[in-house]
């Protein structure tokens, strides 16, 4: 089916059996529990397994000059090790505009250029993991150094214009925003900066690949099978029905396993070469230089507002890194062109060329970080307007959207606002800021607005049904730890009437129908709608086969019935069963109706007065994202994402060695995550909201939505509680204690 109009009242509306919005538990979380849910590199399919490990460039730019690999080559249990000097030839990496950015072929070992510190430059293979490990330390290069830019602050200079922006431009202008903005009455002009942030997935990036008959199937960690699938063959330069590619679960996506890394093509490479299945696991530091991270920003936001608090005028300006061979940059203005009303407005965003791995998505790239910039500046702005900050937001509320000049679908932002003030005692807040004082400690609350994009991809599905009334849903989705397979199931039992355990769902195989996979929380809508519509062929086919109309046919309890005539799904299947194939097709409505769901963050903190310390007392996080399917697996996913807020207000700071190019943040220990013990309660409430502009389900995405502004509501928070305004993220208490300097402490 194509998404050409609103969807009419349907059968997930009708949800006859109650099992859509149901918080389910996961349906394979006895597997994960129990650990036998095969990740990539738990995948035990082959004998004579070989294992690789890769040796990483030790400079950031420059050339191989030598290697010297007999160390190595000569060590206990080494079956090969691979360099530039004998890597098979592989497909170039093109970087075009408008091409699809995670099927680009992947060359491994193609040369002796190094971009980047950390690059592949050897993969050595052995008998075991520790025998690769051990030979992987004795390889020798030798480098010719060149000079990199690795500083981004000190080469903000050299920021160019990037081409465009997912699309669209990379700057929108609407009116003039100089001349407004100089005639506001009251206007605030900063300027917020983010660091490096790394996606840290619990289950590190992993490959097993194997050939059979000059075909290859790769288990591996992969968020887009179908991508993968075309990375893959572009690289090792085989057709794309020779690849299959296998990812059936995935501990944790966040943006980082959109593309495929080293470890995927090394691990095919080598398993062609010596004709033995080959796994191969990053390590946790090794993740750090060779997978993807978010680009650090640099943000000015100007706001000019009339005494009364009206928006006359609006910018946001981003500047972010890219590496210097790639086009993917932070677009952390764009959701600026579309949350507040203003008359006048202007978005830009420039990209900085620095000699460091790619950057790339990183849960909710844009708004992520954008939101840490704009929602700051509101609140600093509702204090120069002696106004309350969700008052501020109220008055700024655009009835279409601004830039775009369409209708919103829905949008529930001030409902969120207003719930989430009710629900969490917001007027309770002192808002003179330093003016609550617990023991030793500065209590404050901080609120800040959330919005994340809807997106619908094309996407495919078959269902077969058995003689036995047993159905099986198969795609080439994946669940990414969000609760694909759960929902999936939810949905397909609801439309035939089945018990949740008559539904299996397969995933995760690009043998099975194309799916556009998990990222920019597009997965539920575009999977569950190909399902949507399989599903509603099925219904037709098991009516037709009990001469009823389809639109009469009620489906529950295993049977389908209509009027006096009725059998149960088994009998209408018969011995052969039953298939049905369905796909949904996006039809442009998100250009007729402006789509995206919408939050409201709150945070209470207490400021230790004496040390700067910043302690997380509760959060709220109240939302409006369509549909819910899952109650427990959507609130799973909103939770998730507050966390990282936290992380990103307090913790989460990647710090590059400016002389080298070197990630010294290479681990857990030095890449502050927040621990259970930083993680008081963190609630998330849905708002009831049904969206039938976005999809037959009428859901909105929502894996992003939470983490969009919620940092910005801890360090508006820490402001009203101790009345320090930090602008460089993260919020450590050396930069709270700078700003506490000379006030009196409470001892
Ligand atoms: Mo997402 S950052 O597109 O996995």
């Amino acid at each position: 089916m194509e998404m050409n109009a609103p969807a009419p009242p349907n059968a997930i509306d009708e949800n006859r059996n109650g099992l859509v919005g149901a918080a389910v538990d996961r349906v394979e979380g006895p597997l994960k529990v129990r650990g036998t849910a095969p990740y990539a590199h738990d995948v035990e399919e082959a004998r004579k397994l070989a294992y690789g490990c890769i040796v990483e460039a030790a400079i950031g730019r420059g050339e191989i000059a030598t290697i010297d690999a007999a160390a190595a080559e000569n060590a206990a249990g080494v079956l090969r090790v691979m360099t530039h000097l004998n890597a098979p030839k592989q497909g170039e990496r093109r970087v075009e505009s408008g091409g699809e950015r995670y099927a680009r072929a992947c060359p491994q070992l193609a040369g002796t250029r190094i971009a980047h510190w950390g690059q592949a430059v050897a993969f050595v293979v052995a008998e075991t993991f520790e025998a690769a490990r051990h030979a992987a330390g004795l390889v020798r290069v030798a480098y010719a150094p060149a000079e990199g830019d690795y500083d981004f602050g000190a080469r903000l200079d050299a920021a160019e214009e990037p081409a465009t922006l997912f699309g669209e431009a990379p700057d929108s202008i609407v009116g003039d925003f100089e001349v407004a903005f100089a005639a506001a009455e009251i206007a605030l002009d900063a300027t917020y900066t983010t660091p490096y942030h790394f996606h840290a997935q619990m289950e590190p990036h992993a490959a097993f690949a194997l050939w059979r008959d000059g075909k290859l199937t790769v288990y591996c960690a992969a968020q887009l099978i179908a991508a993968a699938r075309k990375s893959l063959a572009a690289t090792l330069l085989v057709p794309e029905d020779d690849v299959r590619v296998v990812s059936r679960y995935v501990g944790g996506g966040f943006g980082g396993k959109l593309p495929i890394n080293a470890e995927v093509i090394l691990a095919a490479i080598a398993a062609r070469e010596l004709g033995r299945p080959v796994k191969c696991a990053q390590t946790r530091q090794q993740m750090f230089h060779l997978t993807t991270h978010r680009t650090p920003t640099s943000q000015r936001v100007r706001l000019g507002a009339s005494a009364d608090g009206r928006l006359t005028a609006i910018a946001h300006e981003t500047w972010s890194h890219r590496a210097r061979d790639d086009d993917f940059y932070e677009a952390a203005s764009a959701q600026t062109r579309t949350l507040y009303a203003a008359p006048a407005r202007l978005t830009r965003h420039r990209s900085v060329a620095l000699d460091l791995p790619v950057s790339d998505s990183t849960r909710a790239p844009g708004e992520a970080v954008g939101l840490l910039a704009l929602e700051q500046a509101m609140d600093e702005l509702a204090e120069k307007l002696n106004m309350d900050p969700i008052e501020l937001r109220l008055r700024n509320e655009p009835s279409q959207d601004p830039e775009k000049r369409i209708p919103f679908s829905t949008r529930h932002l001030v409902s969120c606002l207003r719930t989430g003030a009710e629900r969490f005692g917001w007027s309770r807040r002192n808002p003179a800021p330093g003016s609550v004082r617990e023991g030793n400690a500065y209590v404050g609350m901080g609120v800040a607005a959330a919005i994340r994009s809807n997106f619908l991809r094309p996407s495919q599905c078959r269902l077969a049904l058995d003689g036995e009334g047993a159905l099986t849903v198969q795609m080439a989705m994946t669940d990414i730890g969000t609760g694909s397979y759960t929902i999936l199931a939810q949905i397909a039992a609801e439309m035939l009437g089945l018990p949740l355990e008559r539904v299996r769902v397969e995933l995760g195989d690009s043998a099975l129908p194309p799916t556009p996979g998990s990222g920019g929380s597009w997965g539920a809508a575009s999977a569950g709608s190909g399902l949507y519509d399989a599903c509603m062929k099925l219904r037709a086919a098991l009516a037709a086969k009990l001469g009823v109309p389809a639109t009469e046919a009620v489906f529950a309890g295993g049977r389908v019935s209509a009027g006096d005539r009725g059998a149960t799904l088994a009998e209408l299947a018969g011995r052969r069963g039953l298939t049905a194939e369905g796909e949904i097709v996006p039809g442009g409505l998100e250009k007729q109706w402006s789509q995206y769901a919408y939050g409201a963050h709150f945070a209470e903190v207490a400021v230790d007065a004496d040390t700067g310390e910043i302690r997380l007392r509760r959060m709220l996080g109240v939302f409006a994202a369509g549909r819910i399917l899952n109650e427990k697996t959507a609130r799973s996913q909103l939770q998730g994402a507050m966390i990282w807020g936290v992380g990103a207000a307090l913790h989460e700071e990647g710090v590059v060695d400016a002389r080298s190019g070197m990630f010294v943040t290479q681990d857990l220990v030095h890449y502050h995550v927040p621990a259970h013990a930083d993680i008081p309660a963190v609630e998330a409430y849905f708002l009831p909201e049904i969206d039938d502009k976005t999809n037959p389900l009428k859901i909105k995405g929502l894996g992003e939505l939470g983490i969009c502004g919620a940092g910005a509501a801890l360090a508006n928070a820490v402001y009203n509680a101790c009345g320090v305004r930090i602008r460089d993220y993260p919020l450590t208490l050396d930069k709270v204690l700078e700003g506490l300097v000379g006030r009196p402490s409470a001892a």
